[in-house]
């Protein structure tokens, strides 16, 4: 049988070259020390979001039953459509079940209206895979090269700009302000995936949509997994745009909604968000930040610059990466392992992320266990080149 000896010939090498990725069962409280998920605000835990699910549950069942342009758009969903557009300060939002599906489907529809795409090139696989699949009239800048994203902007025709609010893989933000202008001069319309900023960034947590008008920046992903700690994404944009996708967009009509349910836990999350207690988890965020980022220069751990609560520890090999981690894992402690395709090769590294929810001790344990494994990889490295001499 083909597949068989295909796959098995795939996997062999994925395994040779440290890429294979093996599905390990998360616990959650088993773990003690968790820094590797996106829920920067613990909102997933917060009192008033699991209410808002369990009341949902009782109210609209567990499923939506339907796609949004059959069934499945019901009063909970209409609710967080408009909460979105208000708090973001836009016309209108449609929902998905996921970022990647949000990115991809707009992606889709969008981009054979453009001259030419161009896209920071460290942006999510999502845009990117939906711009391939959608024209062959684009370009990827250096990664927060703006200069270089001018470069590549045709002078004729109207092109569409593409970044994130803050990358996923390194935690550096993208320069918002000058992006903005580049749009404005070269008659580009500018698009941001918020994914890591919303909900954490920005007064109110409004993030990329606080800085700017809809003209400004006329689409942006919002997810619901992240700072929301809930799951699903919106499209946040002008009625046109969201009557566009809610028409032609594949992913939207052909897929079942989620469920009413999340749609008010993520509601209730962002009212969260929005109020006294964002507000105050942004603040203890921001500390947790400080004091990991400085006891780790205290402790000669070497970090990539961020002032997000995603802080890379640069490592290189992905094997010395996997060996940490594992080193880690012994200790309860579970951090982000990220190899390539994810990023380059070589430059595998450890994703740790902070929440508002961790507490100083959590991360005067996690360090001392960075310092540990770290050490310990550098020897055993260092034994197994002596053995190989
Ligand atoms: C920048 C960015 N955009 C989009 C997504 C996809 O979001 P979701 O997890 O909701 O599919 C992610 C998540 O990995 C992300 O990091």
């Amino acid at each position: 049988m083909h597949i068989a000896t295909e796959l098995s010939a795939q996997l062999n090498q994925l395994q040779q070259q440290n890429l294979l990725r093996k599905r390990r069962v998360f616990q959650p409280g088993a773990q003690q020390y968790s820094f590797a998920g996106n829920d920067y605000l613990g909102l997933s835990q917060h009192p008033l979001v699991l209410k808002a699910y369990a009341d949902g549950l009782q109210l609209w069942g567990a499923g939506s039953g339907a796609s949004p342009a059959v069934s499945g758009f019901q009063p909970p969903h209409a609710y967080l459509c408009r909460q979105l557009a208000e708090w973001l300060g836009r016309d209108d939002a449609l929902l998905f079940s996921s970022g990647f599906s949000a990115n991809h489907c707009t992606m889709r529809s969008l981009a054979p209206m453009y001259s030419r795409v161009v896209v920071d090139k460290l942006s999510h696989a999502s845009l990117l895979d939906g711009m391939t699949d959608a024209t062959s009239s684009w370009k990827r800048f250096r990664h927060n090269n703006v200069q270089h994203a001018q470069q590549l902007l045709p002078a004729k025709g109207t092109s569409l700009l593409v970044s994130e609010s803050v990358f996923s893989m390194d935690g550096d933000q993208a320069p918002l302000a000058a992006l903005a202008d580049l749009a404005a001069q070269a008659t580009a319309d500018l698009w941001i995936d918020d994914a890591h900023g919303l909900g954490v960034l920005g007064a109110e947590g409004c993030s990329a949509a606080g800085l700017f008008t809809q003209r400004q920046l006329p689409v942006i992903t919002a997810t619901f997994g992240k700072g929301l700690g809930v799951m699903g994404a919106a499209i946040v944009g002008s009625s046109d745009l969201i009557a566009y996708l809610h028409t032609r967009g594949r992913e939207y009509i052909y897929s079942t909604a989620f469920s009413g349910a999340q749609a008010a836990a993520v509601s209730a999350a962002i009212g969260l968000a929005q109020g006294h207690e964002g507000q105050y988890l942004r603040a203890r965020l921001a500390e947790n930040i400080d004091y990991f980022r400085s006891t780790c220069a205290q402790n000669n751990i070497a970090l990539a610059p961020s002032d997000h609560a995603i802080q890379i520890v640069p490592i290189g090999s992905e094997q010395a990466a996997l060996t940490i981690g594992h080193l880690l894992a012994e200790q309860g402690i579970v951090v982000g392992v990220i190899r390539p395709p994810t990023v380059a090769k070589g430059s595998a590294r450890l994703r740790i992320t902070l929440s508002a929810q961790h507490a100083k001790a959590d991360i005067q344990r996690l360090i001392q266990g960075l310092n540990q494994a770290l050490s310990q990889a550098v020897a055993q490295e260092k034994s197994e080149e002596k053995a190989c001499r």
